[in-house]
């Protein structure tokens, strides 16, 4: 099917309705190569989850993704009005990117119909993955996306470029999770595709801040001060709050990005159609959800993508003293933030 023209669109649309073969099935340039000066090779290294990971700038980047974090920092042009969602891996990320779509993109596509994008895509394929997309060599497709764009990253704060951290134009929504969720939902989901180690592996590596796009308390930290010091460009959410109130956060959403709900959208319950529609219960059983997969360079099918979606789920895979040891790291390094879990 051949793209839909762009040309008198208002963002964001579907990534995938614009390029049908989204960040994953073109032709990858072999980005490492583009770096002489950096050699991803020589890099710190751990493997973790089944991941090789390479530490860049303080972060324990998927060694893939090491070039497309490089190729943001040096030639990422953000637009006017540009939108970015930012996680840690495994703490909201596919629920707030359909949040935001369904939020930001109502008037074209109303959450109560039939025909919306998030039943028969999953939100991965509607809200582009940067940092896969500059690995992949494919960030000219980004070009084809009307204003305003939707984006997504997993990067820390002080990875992304300035163009971005300090744009008044760019507003970012960051969400994060209890750590201990977070590692609990990272392994299980992990082990679906890759050759995982144990659960007990992978949180001593966890401990130490080896895990994908960690130190988890740099991550968190780093979008924390950023909210405090610009409350107005970068919004700060967690998901067990989320999971509190939905509807209030679609409203907070809204609110946040300067398309808030009309009077006559809350009288025709518009904030509780999109809450309803991105719930886990309404995308797990969505078309889009039950076949296919996401990922330039890991294949997750998309059902992987939801499981159980609630907190405290660690019960069943920490022990107290896992529990206390992890609380009391991540405490210890957050100290004097303000910021706790
Ligand atoms: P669990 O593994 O604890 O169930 P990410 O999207 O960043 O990969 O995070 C995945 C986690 O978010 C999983 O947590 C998943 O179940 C949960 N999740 C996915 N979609 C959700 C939704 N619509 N509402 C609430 N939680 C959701």
């Amino acid at each position: 099917m051949a793209a839909p023209s762009t040309r008198c669109l208002i963002g964001p649309v579907p990534f995938k309705d614009v390029c049908p073969d989204g960040d994953g099935d073109g032709d990858h340039v072999s980005a490492t190569e583009e770096y002489g000066d950096i050699l991803v090779s020589t890099l710190p290294s751990v493997t973790s989850h089944g991941v090789l990971l390479r530490q860049y700038q303080g972060a324990w980047l998927a060694h893939h993704r090491v070039p497309g974090v490089i190729s943001i920092q040096r030639r990422f042009e953000p637009r006017r009005g540009d939108v970015l969602l930012a996680s840690s891996p495994k703490c909201g990320t596919t629920w707030l990117k359909a949040l935001c779509f369904a939020t930001m993109a109502r008037a074209a596509y109303p959450a109560g119909a039939a025909e919306h994008p998030l039943h028969r895509l999953n939100p991965h394929e509607c809200v582009p993955f940067l940092d896969d997309l500059f690995s992949a060599g494919q960030e000219g497709k980004l070009e084809a996306l009307p204003s305003p764009r939707l984006m997504h990253t997993h990067m820390q704060h002080h990875l992304l470029p300035s163009s971005v951290a300090n744009n008044p134009d760019c507003k970012i929504i960051y969400v994060c999770r209890d750590p201990k969720d977070m590692l609990v939902s990272l392994w299980l989901f992990a082990r679906t595709i890759l050759p995982c180690e144990d659960f007990s592996e992978m949180f001593e590596s966890a401990c130490q801040g080896k895990v994908i796009d960690g130190p988890i308390w740099d991550h968190v930290a780093g979008y924390w001060r950023a909210s405090k010091a610009s409350p107005e460009r970068v919004m700060f959410l967690r998901y067990e709050q989320m999971l509190l109130d939905p509807v209030a956060t679609v409203r907070a959403l809204a609110g946040f990005l300067g398309v808030s709900f009309f009077p006559a959208e809350e009288a025709a319950g518009s904030p509780a159609d999109i809450a309803k529609l991105c719930s886990l219960e309404t995308l797990k059983g969505a078309t889009g959800n039950n076949t296919g997969s996401t990922g330039a360079f890991f294949k997750f099918p998309h059902q992987t993508y939801f499981r159980k979606g609630v907190v405290g789920d660690w019960v069943n895979y920490m022990t107290p003293e896992m529990a206390q040891r992890f609380d009391s790291i991540v405490q210890d390094k957050l100290r004097g933030s303000g910021l706790t879990f």
